[in-house]
């Protein structure tokens, strides 16, 4: 299956799906890395690998869905069976979002359904937590709300700070997220509705 990365920033994220997928046993290759923002540190890093990465930068388009009419065009070019958001950090549209519906996933540094959105180890500090985690999920028009595909969760020690919590959490999600990618490649999940359903074991 033919894999397209989506990041707005460093991209460790994406760094860790693309060591996944030079095992020759993950059911999936990483075709390409789109940016929103050329200067997206994630970029250089991809190619070192010798994937094809480009910018698509929102800044020379007039409004959201003329960038967004551009990176589908982009992206299809590389026939991605599966789009995976790694930090992507623009809100995606209606259009974008049913153009790849079932088959975009996206990872977020929160137990979902809690602290969708932005600061989420700040407030996961704040509520008061003493765990934290990350989601991969489904992503629907709804941000932050799609399907729940996988999650992993860290304690929150004592003296924590949203810096050490975000480096801890890190290492969690450079392990979910291959992990999840796996799962929908080959089949074990899909997306129903609003829900991930996992497929019936083989007898
Ligand atoms: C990660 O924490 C991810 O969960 C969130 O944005 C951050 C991206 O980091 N969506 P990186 O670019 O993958 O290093």
């Amino acid at each position: 299956k033919r894999v397209a990365i989506l990041i707005s920033g460093r991209g460790s994220n994406m760094s860790a799906l693309i060591g996944a997928a030079m095992d020759p046993s993950f059911p999936g290759e990483i075709v390409a890395v789109l940016s929103n923002k050329p200067d997206a540190g994630g970029l250089s890093t991809a190619a070192r690998y010798g994937i094809p990465a480009k910018a698509v930068d929102q800044r020379a388009f007039e409004d959201r869905t003329a960038h967004e009419r551009a990176l589908i065009e982009t992206l299809d070019a590389f026939r991605p069976d599966v789009v995976c958001l790694a930090g992507y950090m623009r809100l995606l549209t209606p259009l974008f979002v049913g153009h790849y519906a079932g088959r975009m996933i996206n990872i977020h540094p929160s137990l979902l359904p809690l602290f969708p959105g932005l600061h989420t180890h700040e407030r996961a500090l704040e509520a008061g937590m003493r765990i934290h985690g990350c989601t991969v999920h489904f992503v629907t028009e709804d941000m932050d709300e799609g399907p729940i595909i996988a999650q992993a969760a860290i304690t929150v020690e004592r003296g924590d700070t949203p810096d050490a919590l975000a480096t801890r959490l890190l290492r969690a999600e450079h392990r979910l997220y291959p992990h999840a990618l796996r799962l929908v490649l080959d089949g074990t999940v899909a997306q129903e509705g609003n829900r991930a359903v996992y497929a019936e074991a083989p007898a």
